[in-house]
């Protein structure tokens, strides 16, 4: 889906038109030997968006990759960057991701201060703008800003790490956020993150959310292929 049709695909949510789930396969599980591979599988592929996980060592206790990675993932990738950014002080970069040609910029609520001027300068500079929720943070810390959000990423795992386990609470808090979206008559796309696979990804739907983070699931399939086709429902 490019990013043009978001606001289409939100308009037919609301008319409970029914959509497919959106599809982020996370770059982080992919081989990065394989890395051109993996970026043309994905554009043949019903992959909506490409996730991209920045990690810095502090806000999460793991690194992963930066700017120059994203570049060359950029020249390859015929489809929208969805950029989660596990980083402190994420306004420092704004500019930057969207110089290197991030569609989706996702921040932290616990690494933002000043959370509504964070979104802003993403919407200022062209991106979408996302907040992302770890486990333990409170969906209704979310009330005052639901209205100026594209996008909230539930987190389903702590930050930091692929292949771990789904944790079973955040379909409460899905449905939760889901009831704040419409009491406040907010676009803002769910997007759930972390031990999504296809045994849980109908209950994650059925639960109120838009798009779906896959990373193990897709990348450790047998057919990475056939396996975004099925997570399509
Ligand atoms: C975790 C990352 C996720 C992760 C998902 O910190 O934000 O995007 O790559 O990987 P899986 O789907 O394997 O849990
Ligand atoms: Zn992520």
């Amino acid at each position: 889906m490019c990013i043009e049709n978001l606001c289409t695909f939100a308009a037919a949510k609301c008319k409970d038109m029914s959509v497919k789930p959106i599809i982020a396969p996370s770059l982080l599980s992919a081989d990065f030997n394989r890395l051109g591979e993996e970026i043309e599988m994905l554009n043949r592929s019903e992959a909506d968006w490409i996730h991209l996980d920045v990690m810095d060592g502090v806000f999460v206790p793991n690194i992963s990759f930066g700017m120059p990675v994203i570049k060359a993932v950029r020249k390859l990738a015929q489809k929208p960057l969805d950029t989660h950014l596990m980083i402190v002080q994420p306004e420092r970069y704004i500019q930057t991701f969207k110089e290197i040609g991030c569609d989706l910029l996702t921040v932290h609520w616990e690494a933002c201060t000043h959370l509504h001027r964070t979104i802003y300068q993403i919407k200022e500079h062209d991106m979408l703008a996302g907040v992302a929720l770890n486990p333990h943070t409170p969906v209704s810390g979310l009330e005052d800003v639901i209205q100026d959000l594209d996008l909230v990423l539930i987190m389903s795992v702590n930050p930091g790490f692929g292949g771990q386990k789904f944790i079973p609470r955040s379909l409460h808090r899905i449905a939760e956020l889901r009831a704040m979206i419409k009491r406040n008559k907010s676009n803002a796309l769910i997007e759930v993150d972390g031990g999504v696979n296809a045994d849980n990804i109908a209950d994650i739907i059925n639960a109120g959310a838009d798009a779906v983070v896959a990373g193990n699931a897709v990348f450790k399939a047998e057919n990475p292929e056939n396996m975004i086709h099925q997570l399509k429902l």
